[in-house]
């Protein structure tokens, strides 16, 4: 990613942030299967020390808080002040004292070598400017034989929480194909990518999970429409170019694709998701 790429998804990240605050509860809720299925493949434990690499509004550093109890820490980060101020009040509201909070990017990780026994980072790693200096920095900061544990969405087609509304939204706002190497929930959909870079990174035993689950809360086809055409940036970008008079089409095209994920105001989404594992050697 070119430095004025990485500009653009920092400022986009600054202003998503707020969304991400006022979804934070929900977005805990939707995506728990994620944090448990990296909790699981790190293997974390109780007494550990854990780093979180782009932890948005809180998760799954705040999970994991819990899980390592007071003998172990976390040390949350984000490059975006928005973020770590969310998740920072969040962790004072909750009373949690084994969590730090940090504002940094995965790429130049400011603790010394080995500090962490785990590395962790959900839905994060393909908005890394450079991935493989981001892992490298993981696998420096982490203790010999630690485990660095990502987690990146799968295939597009097996994601209708985004398809249902992008792909509507698609038809009606040109909107061109991102490059394979930009910042795209979809980045490291194809199943070896990531583990690429882990490899070339100098992770061993690299390992990738497929993770199916269901994205579930208690939410209307209306509540979930707002949700996603706030907390993500490139709809809000294309929204702004609809004129008023095409966006009630819009939004009913994509309530007729979505409504069967939504039964007696409750929604349920088939999702995919890869982690991906790997040690230091
Ligand atoms: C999709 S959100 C995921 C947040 C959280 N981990 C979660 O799962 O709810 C992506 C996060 O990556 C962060 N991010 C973007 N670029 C980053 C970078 N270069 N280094 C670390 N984090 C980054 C963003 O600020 C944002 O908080």
């Amino acid at each position: 990613m070119n430095p004025e790429e990485q500009n653009k998804t920092m400022d986009a990240w600054q202003t998503s942030a707020r969304y991400w605050n006022k979804y934070r509860v929900l977005i805990a809720q939707m995506f728990a299967p994620l944090t448990s299925g990296l909790v699981e493949e790190a293997q974390i434990r109780v007494g550990q020390k854990v780093l979180d690499i782009g932890g948005g509004s809180g998760e799954p550093s705040l999970t994991i808080s819990c899980i390592v109890g007071p003998t172990g820490s976390v040390m949350y980060t984000d490059p975006v002040a928005g973020m770590v101020e969310t998740a920072q009040a969040e962790a004072a509201s909750r009373g949690l004292t084994n969590i730090e909070f940090r504002k940094c990017s995965a790429d130049a990780l400011p603790f010394p070598d080995s500090t962490f026994d785990v590395v962790v980072s959900r839905l994060s790693a393909m908005f890394f400017g450079d991935p493989v200096t981001a892992v490298r920095e993981a696998l420096r900061v982490i203790v010999k034989s630690g485990y660095l544990s990502f987690v990146v969405w799968g295939s597009e087609e097996a994601n209708p929480f985004f398809t249902s509304v992008n792909d509507v939204v698609d038809r009606f706002v040109e909107s061109p194909e991102p490059g394979p190497d930009a910042p795209d929930a979809f980045r490291f959909a194809a199943s070896g990518k990531l583990a690429r870079i882990l490899k070339n990174a100098g992770a061993e035993n690299v390992i990738e999970r497929q993770l199916d689950f269901q994205i579930e809360a208690a939410m209307s086809f209306e509540q979930f429409w707002q949700l996603r055409t706030e907390m993500s940036e490139s709809l809000r970008e294309k929204m702004a170019r609809l004129t008023p008079a095409q966006l009630p089409t819009i939004k009913q095209a994509a309530a007729d694709a979505a409504q069967r994920y939504f039964v007696s105001e409750k929604m349920s989404f088939p999702a995919e998701a890869l982690i991906v594992t790997g040690r230091k050697g």
